[in-house]
Parts: C-alpha cells; sequence; structure tokens
C-alpha cells in the first residue's frame, strides 16, 4: 500500500487544528489553536466569534503543522478537512482554505465527517503502538461537547461504515458538564474542571433518578421497551438534560446562589484560575454535587454502552470524543469492559478533544479508495455519520 501523508484541517467548533500524519498510522504533527479564552466569558461557545478567531488562526496553524511535520504545502499526498458536522460559518472557515489549497496544490482533497475522525483517533494511535489486529464488530461511543453517539463499526476493505445504534435525546454529555459548570460558576468548559474538582467531593452524596426514555412501539404507543420503531432491535438512547435541571433544583432548594455569585466573581479576577483557587471558593456541598453529577453520567454512559456492547455481541469498543478524557469515565469503561471480557480503546487526553490528526487519519481510507470531494462541496452542519 502506497505512503500517503494526508495535512489534515478540523475547524467545526472552537478548535483550529491542522495536522499531518503519514498512512493514518504515525502522527507526525498536530497542532491544536484552542479559542477558550475567546468564549469563556461567554460561558460557552459564540459562533461568530469562533468563525473570526478560526480565520485569525487557520493560516498560522496550518503553517506551524507543516513545519513541525518538515513538510511542504508541495510534499504533502492530500488535504482533509471536516465537512460536518459543527457549525456552519466555523466549518466554511476550513472548507474553504482546504479548498484553495487543493486547487493551488492541485492536490486530492478529502471531506471527512467530524464523528468518523473521532473514532480514527483510536485507530490512530493503536496503529501506531503497533496493534494492527483489531477485532470486529466493533461498538464506538462518541462522546462530546456534540454528541453522545454509539456506532456499530465495520470495515470492508478499504471502506469504513457506521451503522447508529443509539444517541441522547437531548443535551450530549459534554453539554451537560458545560452547562453545570456554568449554573455552578466553575468556568468554560466545564468538563476539565469537574474532572479535576470530583476526587475531592462525595460521589454518593446526592442521587439522581435515572433518565427515563420514552421509545414508540409499532402502533405508535409509548412504552419503556427500548426497541427501535423500524426493527426489533434495542436502542440505547441517552438523556441528559433531565440532570442539569435536577442540579439547577438542587442549587434552589439547598439557597446555594449567595455561594456561587461570590465565586463567580472571586475567580472572575483570576487570570487562570488553577485547582487550588476553584478548591478554595468551593465548599463541600458544591464539591459533593460536582462529584455525585459526574459519576452519575459515567455511570449512565458505562452501562448503556456496556448493555449495548452485550446485545450487540461486539469484540471491541471504542470510547472517544472530548468527554473521553475524564479520568473517571476512563476509569469505570476500564473496569466494567474488563469485567465483561471486552477490549477497550480510548484516545490519548490529547486526540480525545478536536484535533486535525482524526481527521487526517479517517481520510486515509478515502485517500486508497480515491474516495475525493468536488470542488463545489460543502459545510453540512447536521452531517449524519453512515
Ligand atoms: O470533542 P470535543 O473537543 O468537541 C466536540 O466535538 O464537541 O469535546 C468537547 C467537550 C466539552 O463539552 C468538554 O467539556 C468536554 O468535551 N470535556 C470533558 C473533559 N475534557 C473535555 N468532559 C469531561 N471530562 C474531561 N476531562
Ligand atoms: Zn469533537
Amino acid at each position: 500500500m502506497a505512503d500517503a501523508y494526508i495535512l489534515g484541517i478540523e475547524s467545526s467548533c472552537d478548535e483550529t487544528a491542522a495536522a499531518v500524519v503519514r498512512s493514518g498510522e504515525q502522527l507526525i504533527s498536530n497542532v491544536v489553536a484552542s479559542q477558550i479564552a475567546t468564549h469563556q466569558p461567554y460561558g460557552g461557545v459564540v459562533p461568530e466569534l469562533a468563525s473570526r478567531e478560526h480565520l485569525r488562526a487557520i493560516v498560522p496553524v496550518v503553517r506551524q503543522a507543516l513545519a513541525e511535520a518538515r513538510h511542504s504545502y508541495e510534499s504533502v499526498d492530500a488535504i482533509a478537512v471536516t465537512q460536518g458536522p459543527g457549525l456552519a460559518g466555523a466549518l466554511l472557515v476550513g472548507i474553504s482554505y482546504a479548498k484553495a489549497l487543493a486547487f493551488a496544490l492541485g492536490k486530492p482533497l478529502i471531506a471527512v465527517n467530524h464523528l468518523e475522525g473521532h473514532i480514527h483517533a483510536v485507530l490512530l494511535e493503536e496503529r501506531q503502538k503497533g496493534n494492527h489486529d483489531l477485532q470486529f464488530p466493533v461498538l464506538a461511543l462518541v462522546v462530546s461537547g456534540g454528541h453522545t453517539h454509539l456506532y456499530l463499526a465495520s470495515q470492508n476493505a478499504d471502506s469504513w461504515a457506521y451503522e447508529n445504534i443509539g444517541h441522547t435525546r437531548d443535551d450530549a454529555a459534554g453539554e451537560a458538564f458545560d452547562k453545570v459548570a456554568k449554573l455552578l460558576a466553575l468556568g468554560y468548559p466545564g468538563g476539565p474542571v469537574i474532572d479535576r474538582l470530583a476526587p475531592y467531593g462525595d460521589p454518593y452524596a446526592v442521587k439522581f433518578p435515572p433518565a427515563q426514555i420514552k421509545h414508540r412501539d409499532r402502533r405508535g404507543r409509548h412504552d419503556n421497551r427500548a426497541v427501535d420503531p423500524h426493527d426489533e432491535r434495542p436502542r440505547f438512547d441517552f438523556s441528559y438534560s433531565g440532570i442539569k435541571t435536577a442540579i439547577l433544583r438542587y442549587v434552589e432548594s439547598h439557597e446555594m446562589h449567595g455561594l456561587i455569585e461570590a465565586r463567580r466573581k472571586a475567580l472572575g479576577n483570576i487570570p487562570k484560575p488553577g485547582l487550588e483557587d476553584y478548591l478554595a471558593h468551593c465548599d463541600k456541598q458544591t464539591l459533593d454535587l460536582v462529584a455525585s453529577f459526574q459519576r452519575a453520567i459515567v455511570e449512565d454512559l458505562a452501562g448503556k454502552t456496556l448493555a449495548a456492547a452485550e446485545a450487540h455481541n461486539v469484540a471491541t469498543l471504542f470510547v472517544t470524543g472530548g468527554v473521553a478524557a475524564n479520568a473517571e469515565l476512563r476509569a469505570t469503561f476500564e473496569r466494567e469492559a474488563a469485567q465483561q471480557g471486552l477490549p477497550v480503546f480510548f484516545p490519548s487526553r490529547k486526540l480525545s478533544t478536536d484535533n486535525a490528526a482524526m481527521v487526517a487519519a479517517a481520510a486515509y481510507p478515502k485517500y486508497l479508495a480515491k474516495d475525493f470531494a468536488p470542488m463545489d462541496f460543502s459545510a453540512e452542519a447536521g452531517m449524519v455519520l453512515k
């Protein structure tokens, strides 16, 4: 098989990223410019600001990725870019730049689904470690700020196919982390802060009712059986808006607003608050709430994913996306998958959150299959993975 050096570009949300990957198996360079500082004052991503920051960062980020890889525009074999899902205006910055490069250089252009990228982050790093023997069927949980999706992944020659067997009905798990952190004045993004604070609280202090998900049966009635309306195979859907509301109620009934506002003020005066700063401004009740929240989310993710793995008799489990960086989530999946005798793989923390190495890796099978994008392709904000 031909070696190919692919330049990947990612701009779907709040990270401008570029990377060079060799043949989907060796990370040569990986540059990520985060926009956290831009969006932090708003407690979430502001789409217009995201596009503006991508415009500012895209050229230097790509140049740096090429320089660190000791490559030039001319020496890479193809340009890959995220087509969707994501923020339309943000995606267009990466796509327009990738098209201009591909056109000017006469190189093939490859359009990649961001979610497929998250799955290929795992494959890239496993291949890099020398692990080329992947047992199918593979079940992949993609758990990020925008998605909580379960896919059965299969490979036929160079091409990959995905079947969605579960997704969130409302908020994604990462979104729940971000919204709860915002509510408790713990800054943005919420996942990394809650991850670091949770070990200081009691994860059993606050009980949350499990999410009730209604499934429509063939006669159009609702019941609680997890059955797909189109076939009789089980589905494994998630729901995380209820827990967010439960936290809001807890905050109100325990009169925590005063403390939260004091924390907002205090942390607002610290340019880059560290763990000690957060701990200094969190009482036991807050730490217990945060720890209990994280445990509830992690247990739900692991419980449903492992039930899906058993129902579909899978041989391998992938857990990827920003929330896969979470320490408790990794430990829980490792423990519970081991009990089921199921090998579980995660990307490194660096490749769990958004990056362009995953885009370049996912593009390699398409490069081999000459599955190139036409020059007139556009961003697909709601792109589905199939
Ligand atoms: O994959 P990603 O970088 O972007 C999307 O595609 O959405 O994921 C970002 C999400 C955010 O919601 C962030 O709070 C969450 O991943 N996240 C974490 C951790 N690191 C990032 N959630 C829990 N624990 C973490 N350590
Ligand atoms: Zn992502």
